[in-house]
């Protein structure tokens, strides 16, 4: 088991649960009779290729976002209690946007209509969220808010759909509640990831593998950049369009098809913004395989070099990073194995939000210390730390099951 070193304080998914619990009891007068949680992830290696047809290598963090909630007699709507944004809101259950309602609750909406069109209908409730993900830090919160609620819908209803088309009906959520056209990296990770693993996913086939990662002499650590830059959205359909554009260049249905080689034969006849953003989704597709065979053979010098090539490719073909995300993974990069860095790269879609390193648990806490330190002396910005071992998916935390046999 990877040891917890916390630089950043949480609390831990049943105090979670019980404070969720007791908001609820506490705002709507009756007990929950319905827990759900969902975790946030954190991606090793392989980004931006999910909505190419590519490989993908996350984990689920030991942070989550809760549901505690309970049918209601009557009404046309669910009332929810977000603690995060401390804000109350009654969703209409007929299908169709709701204008009028902040967009945090675009999400739920979202689920509500896929989980809807699959004929399990959405019934009345009530229910209170609470969570430990951080928000807009690139953890996946949004993915971790779907699937929280898609496994309430489930435990209230009593229906359940297989775990990927529940992580493929959080997507569409996301695709339609939110307009965000993400691949289906988080929604897959905080389904079906499992504790003590990394998840070696192939988005095309939609294929998991689970590769060990419990050598307690490694941690993952997370550093949250803590900016965001609003340009996202915009950025990443565009990204997104990039690589269709640069795939038809190429004569292939999807980048995953496309090889280095192919690439190179093209390059004189490529746009050099296609080239580029090419180049990335082929390298990083090679390097997450890469990775994840180096890992299961305990070959860790290796995978921090492909975390590093995978940082720079992001940076300077992907252009998806930003200067403080850049200083952070500079600042561990210099530190080096010497002083237990192994390697180090931002994670999720970028332009803000944290970078992913794997560190050696002796050093993990001192190294932590350090790239804080000089990343606020250069930035003026406070970043937050915390590690996590490989954590478990989703699930029904009330009524819990009963022990069969
Ligand atoms: C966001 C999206 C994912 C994935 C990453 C980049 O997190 O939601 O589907 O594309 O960006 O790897």
């Amino acid at each position: 088991m990877i040891v917890q070193v916390l630089v950043e304080k949480t609390i831990s998914l049943d105090d979670l649960a019980a404070r969720a619990a007791a908001t609820f009891a506490n705002q709507f007068g009756r007990p929950a009779r319905f827990v759900t949680a969902a975790p946030g992830r954190v991606n090793l290696i392989g980004e931006h290729t999910d909505y190419n047809g590519g490989f993908v290598l996350p984990m689920a963090i030991d942070r989550y976002t809760v549901v505690a909630a309970d049918l209601a007699a009557k009404g046309k709507v669910a009332r929810i209690l977000s603690c995060t944004v401390d804000e109350q809101v009654e969703i209409p259950l007929r299908k169709g946007k709701a204008d009028a309602l902040p967009v945090w609750t675009s999400y739920i909406r979202g689920v509500l209509d896929a989980y809807d069109g699959e004929g399990i209908r959405p019934v009345p409730f009530d229910g209170v969220i609470d969570s430990t993900v951080p928000l807009g830090g690139g953890l996946s919160s949004s993915a971790a808010l779907e699937v929280a609620m898609a496994t309430l819908i489930e435990a209230m209803s009593g229906s359940q759909v297989t775990p990927v088309r529940k992580a493929l009906l959080c997507q569409q959520a996301e695709h339609e509640g939110a307009g965000v056209p993400c691949g289906i990296m988080d929604q897959f990770s905080s389904v079906l990831c499992q504790a003590g693993h990394l998840m070696l996913l192939d988005c095309r086939n939609q294929q998991t593998k689970m590769v060990p990662l419990a050598d307690p002499n490694y941690t993952v650590l997370i550093i949250n950049s803590n900016v965001k830059h609003e340009l996202t959205g915009g950025e990443y359909a565009e990204r997104r369009q990039q690589c269709e554009a640069a795939a038809a260049a190429l004569g292939v249905e999807s980048l995953r098809d496309a090889t280095t080689q192919t690439l190179e034969q093209h390059q004189s006849r490529m746009e050099s913004i296609l080239y580029r953003r090419a180049r990335h989704v082929i390298g990083e597709i090679h390097r997450t395989t890469c990775a994840a065979e180096a890992i299961g053979t305990a070959r860790w010098e290796e995978v921090g070099r492909l975390m590093f090539a995978s940082h720079a490719s992001l940076r300077d073909d992907y252009e998806v990073s930003c200067a403080e995300l850049d200083i952070l993974v500079d600042l561990a990069e210099r530190l080096g194995s010497e002083r237990g860095v192994i390697g180090s790269r931002m994670t999720g879609g970028g332009f803000g939000g944290c970078t992913v390193s794997l560190v050696q648990t002796s050093a993990a806490q001192e190294m932590a210390e350090a790239i804080c330190g000089a990343y606020q002396k250069e930035t003026g910005i406070e970043a937050t730390a915390f590690s996590t071992p490989p954590a478990h998916g989703a699930k029904i935390l009330l009524p819990q099951a009963t022990a069969r046999n």
